[in-house]
């Protein structure tokens, strides 16, 4: 209930002037953001770096409202992308893009967010590194595949994110996973309705499992993207049922939470790679991680009334 409540919150925009004008907001909002530039993506990149760790890095922002808008994301994240190559970075840091940040909403914004997705898959070749396509509701996965596709001829390397709440993903999990293909396998963040998702979370843990079995028996790269300790062992025993090795497959985490584990896994020679959004465009991610625990809404209520 105080889930779905949120998750409308976070495409509210009455909602995000009152939650943004909030001013300890921007202290709660630090343990999840890693700061509000790419100074500060990189200085985050480099701590993790140092203690073995992966990094993606996300520049937030969603559902873009005009081209220019879209073609400064663009242009930022192609300035990131050379920045993570000058610094010697690229070879542990890549970024994950929002199609809908690139204009996918617009009119005519299918090619146009295609080809601002290509630019930056430009930028990233010459790099050295590679782009996850995040994924949004489900009224934008046919686009985002759709897409995918096409950058894929030119750079066999991009990946996308498959939701397990959502009843179509087995069968994306069987498209996607034939050989070169990576794909970060998550529960869903977005509140979808009846007709195209489990509801419950034992159906979409169940559901999370059956992917993984499906993306580890495959011949493509499994990015197993989740904090929750069951669906993580699950990865590592699919893992080791189907022969893999350190090497072809990874974990993810997002930035901020359970760090300890984070280290632990690398420590243990697995790849964990953390996904760090960053930029001064917050509230959607922001509110899908308070929906995502109570915990950290009662994290907020307590900063709030400074105790
Ligand atoms: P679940 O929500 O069941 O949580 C299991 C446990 O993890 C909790 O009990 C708690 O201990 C811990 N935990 C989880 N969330 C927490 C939080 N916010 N704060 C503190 N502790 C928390 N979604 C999407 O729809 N499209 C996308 O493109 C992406 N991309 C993405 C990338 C990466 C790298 C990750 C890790 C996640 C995403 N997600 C996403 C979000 C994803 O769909 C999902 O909402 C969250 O990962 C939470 O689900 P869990 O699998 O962690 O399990």
């Amino acid at each position: 209930m105080l889930s779905s409540v949120l998750l409308k919150a976070s495409r509210s925009p009455l909602a995000r002037r009152a939650v943004t004008a909030i001013p300890v907001t921007r202290k709660v909002v630090d343990r999840f953001v890693a700061g509000e530039n790419q100074a500060a993506a990189i200085a985050a990149v480099r701590a993790l770096k140092a203690q073995g760790l992966y990094a993606t890095l996300d520049h937030l922002g969603e559902d873009t409202t005009d081209a220019a808008q879209a073609a400064a994301i663009r242009d930022s994240y192609v300035a990131l992308l050379g920045r993570l190559s000058a610094e010697g970075l690229a070879d542990v840091a890549e970024v994950s893009v929002k199609l809908s940040a690139l204009g996918q909403a617009l009119p005519g914004g299918e090619q146009l967010a295609q080809d601002n997705a290509h630019a930056i898959c430009e930028a990233a070749a010459a790099a050295g590194t590679t782009v996850t396509l995040d994924m949004e509701d489900h009224t934008t996965i046919d686009s985002t595949l759709r897409i995918l596709k096409v950058l894929r001829e030119d750079f066999p390397w991009v990946g996308t994110v498959l939701q397990s709440m959502l009843h179509r993903t087995e069968q994306d999990c069987r498209d996607l996973a034939y050989p070169g293909s990576r794909v970060r396998l998550v529960k869903g963040a977005y509140a979808e309705p009846a007709s195209v998702a489990h509801q419950d979370k034992p159906e979409v843990d169940a559901a999370y499992e059956r992917c993984l079995e499906i993306l580890m028996a495959g011949g493509g790269y499994p990015m197993v993207a989740s904090h929750d300790s069951r669906m993580i062992r699950a990865g590592r025993g699919a893992a080791s049922a189907h022969g893999r090795t350190a090497s072809d497959h990874e974990f993810q985490m997002l930035y901020g939470i359970r760090q300890d584990e984070q280290l632990k896994a690398a420590r243990a020679g697995e790849r964990m790679r953390v996904y760090i959004p960053f930029g001064t465009d917050w509230y959607g991610y922001f509110m899908r991680r308070l929906a995502e625990r109570p915990a950290n809404v009662a994290f907020f209520l307590r900063a709030l009334v400074g105790r």
